[in-house]
C-alpha cells in the first residue's frame, strides 16, 4: 500500500452494482473515502448526498463524494461498474465490443491521473474485460482482479446450503473457469467439515434435501452446476439485473486487500503457467492481500476436469483476441 494514513476507493459507474458497491463501502467503514464517478454526475452527486446523511447510523465516519478522474491518483482501489444494455442473449460476451470501447477511455483517464493501486473489474464479460483493463492500464499483473467467479462460488454454496441446511459460510466449495456458461464445480475441492460432499452424499443422501427426493451423485452435481449457471438470468428476469452478489463479492477482495487480510477468494486473475495455462484471466482460489494477488492456488483436477477448464478457458481467449482489437 501507498504507506498514506488514509485509504481511498474510487467507484466508476453508478448504475445498479456500482450504487450497492458503494453503498458496501460505506455499510461496512472499508475506507476514509469513497469517490463516486459517472457519466451522468448528477447522479454521482445524488447518490454521494445519500450516503453522506447515513453515516450518522454507520461504523465510522468517512468522506463520501462525486468527482472525476483527475481525483483518483491517490485512490488504493478503482473498482470498474460501468456497463451499458444487458445482453439480448444468455452470454456475457455478447457486450463485449461494447464495454471495450466503454472501458479504454476511462483507464486511460485513470492511469493518466497517477492512479497506481488495484483495479476490481466486476464489468462484464468480466474475465476478458479484466484482461484488456490489465494490458490497457500497464499495472501488473497482481493489481488488476476480476470477480470472476466469485459470484457463482457464493451461488454454489447458497444452493449447496439449502440442500444440506449448513451454514454456506461453512462450506468448502468454487465453480472455476469463466464467469459464463462454460464454467465447472471441481467437485473434488468440495468440502463439508473436512468431508468431500462427494463422499457425503454416497454415505448420507439423506442429509441432501433434493427436489426430486431419490437422485444419484451424478444428477445432484449437475443440477447444481446448471443452477449456478443459470442464477444470474433468474434474477435478472425477475428484476432486470443483480447486484447485491456481485457487489458483495467485489467488497470482499477489496477488504482484503484494504486489510491485508489475505482471504482465499475464487477471482479472475492473470494466470502465468498455472494449469498448463498461460496469458490468460479467470477464475481459480487466490490470496489477497495489500499487494493485490499474492498467491494463485491450482487445485487438484481430474483429467476430464482440466479439460473442462481448458475448454472453458478457449472461450475466454476468443473473447480476448477481439479485445485485442480495440487495445
Ligand atoms: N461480474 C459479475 O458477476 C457481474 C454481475 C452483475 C453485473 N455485472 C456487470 O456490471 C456492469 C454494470 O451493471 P449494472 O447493472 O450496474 O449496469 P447499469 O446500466 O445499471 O449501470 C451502468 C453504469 O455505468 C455508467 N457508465 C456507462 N458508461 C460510462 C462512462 N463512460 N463513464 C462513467 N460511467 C459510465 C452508467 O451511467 C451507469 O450508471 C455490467 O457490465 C454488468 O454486466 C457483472
Amino acid at each position: 500500500m501507498s504507506g498514506k494514513k488514509y485509504q481511498k476507493v474510487a467507484v466508476i459507474g453508478l448504475g445498479n452494482v456500482g450504487n450497492a458497491v458503494a453503498y458496501g463501502l460505506v455499510n461496512q467503514g472499508l475506507c476514509n473515502e469513497v469517490l463516486l464517478i459517472n457519466r451522468n454526475k448528477q447522479k454521482a452527486i445524488g447518490i454521494a448526498l445519500d450516503l453522506r446523511q447515513s453515516i450518522e447510523y454507520m461504523s465510522r465516519n468517512m468522506r463520501v463524494w462525486a468527482g472525476d478522474f483527475d481525483e483518483c491518483g491517490d485512490a488504493d482501489i478503482a473498482i470498474f461498474c460501468v456497463g451499458g444494455a444487458a445482453p439480448k442473449s444468455c452470454d456475457r460476451n455478447d457486450l463485449l465490443v461494447g464495454a471495450c470501447e466503454m472501458v479504454k477511455p476511462l483507464v486511460e483517464k485513470l492511469m493518466a491521473s497517477g492512479f497506481s493501486g488495484h483495479i476490481i473489474v466486476v464489468t462484464n464479460p468480466v474475465d476478458s474485460i479484466a484482461y484488456y483493463i490489465w494490458k490497457l492500464s500497464g499495472l501488473p499483473a497482481s493489481h488488476v482482479i476480476g470477480t470472476g467467479t466469485a459470484l457463482d462460488s457464493a451461488r454454489l454454496k447458497c444452493f449447496l446450503s439449502e440442500i444440506s441446511h449448513v451454514d454456506p459460510r461453512s462450506i468448502m466449495a468454487c465453480s472455476l473457469g469463466e464467469h459464463g456458461n462454460s464454467q465447472f464445480i471441481p467437485w473434488g475441492a468440495a468440502f463439508i467439515a473436512g468431508t468431500r460432499i462427494e463422499d457425503l452424499v454416497k454415505r448420507n443422501p439423506e442429509m441432501f434435501d433434493m427436489p426430486k427426493g431419490d437422485f444419484t451423485y451424478a444428477e445432484m452435481s449437475a443440477h447444481l452446476l446448471e443452477k449456478v449457471k443459470k442464477a444470474g438470468w433468474k434474477i435478472a428476469t425477475l428484476t432486470g439485473y443483480t447486484c447485491y452478489g456481485v457487489a458483495s463479492a467485489a467488497l470482499a477482495i477489496a477488504r482484503s486487500i484494504l486489510r491485508d487480510e489475505c482471504s482465499v477468494i475464487p477471482c479472475s486473475v492473470y494466470l502465468d503457467g498455472q494449469y498448463k495455462l498461460q496469458d490468460v484471466f479467470t477464475s481459480t482460489p487466490v490470496a489477497i492481500n495489500a499487494n493485490g494477488v499474492q498467491d494463485i492456488f491450482e487445485l487438484s483436477l481430474t483429467d476430464d476436469e482440466l479439460n473442462e477448464f481448458h475448454e472453458s478457458v478457449s472461450v475466454i481467449r476468443s473473447s480476448i483476441d477481439k479485445c485485442k482489437k480495440y487495445l
